[in-house]
């Protein structure tokens, strides 16, 4: 494994739309692999490969639980990743960007979406996702269609040194 660099905004790649995966072979399992790493090693919660220069759909997210700290992390690899169903309420809230250093913005998400998809043995998944893990489903697979947070954000703000938000 090795950890990759993020690319930052404006770089192209984060700005178009990525291709769907057709074939899962040995440089994706490697994708993956260092996909993970760089976003252990950022932190960071979620990373689409265009975040790492790569227009592929493929995402992944390690998350714990919004209510329990403690609760123990869970990584989801996700292959062209889509959400099928959402709820009616919508969220608002702060998010943040690996690619996107510094910056902070006000976004308005779905509070809770399903998500199908492939593993990274190429068998189909479904996510019931709601709350922070949710958004950073939303936030990742806009990745995927070239869009990142500060096109939809309501307010945008710079980060002050203390201050500390989780990047996806
Ligand atoms: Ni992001």
């Amino acid at each position: 494994m090795a950890v990759r660099e993020i690319v930052f905004i404006p770089d192209a790649v984060l700005h178009r739309k990525a291709r769907k995966i057709t074939e899962i072979n040995q440089q994706t399992q490697v994708l993956i692999d260092d996909m993970i790493e760089t976003l252990r090693v950022a932190p960071g919660v979620g990373l689409a490969a265009p975040q790492v220069g790569i227009s592929e759909r493929l995402i992944v997210v390690e998350y714990g639980d919004d209510e329990d700290e403690d609760a123990p992390l869970k990584l989801y690899v996700v292959i062209n990743p889509e959400i099928i169903k959402t709820s009616t309420e919508m969220i608002k809230d702060v998010e943040a960007c690996l690619s996107v250093p510094g910056m902070a913005g006000t976004v308005e998400r779905y509070g809770a979406v399903v998500v199908k998809g492939l593993n990274r043995h190429g068998q189909p998944v479904r996510i019931k996702a709601e709350g922070w893990l949710a958004r950073i489903f939303q936030h990742e697979i806009d990745h995927l269609d070239g869009i990142v947070f500060t096109d939809k954000a309501e307010k945008i703000w710079k980060l002050k040194d203390e201050e500390d938000y989780t990047d996806v």
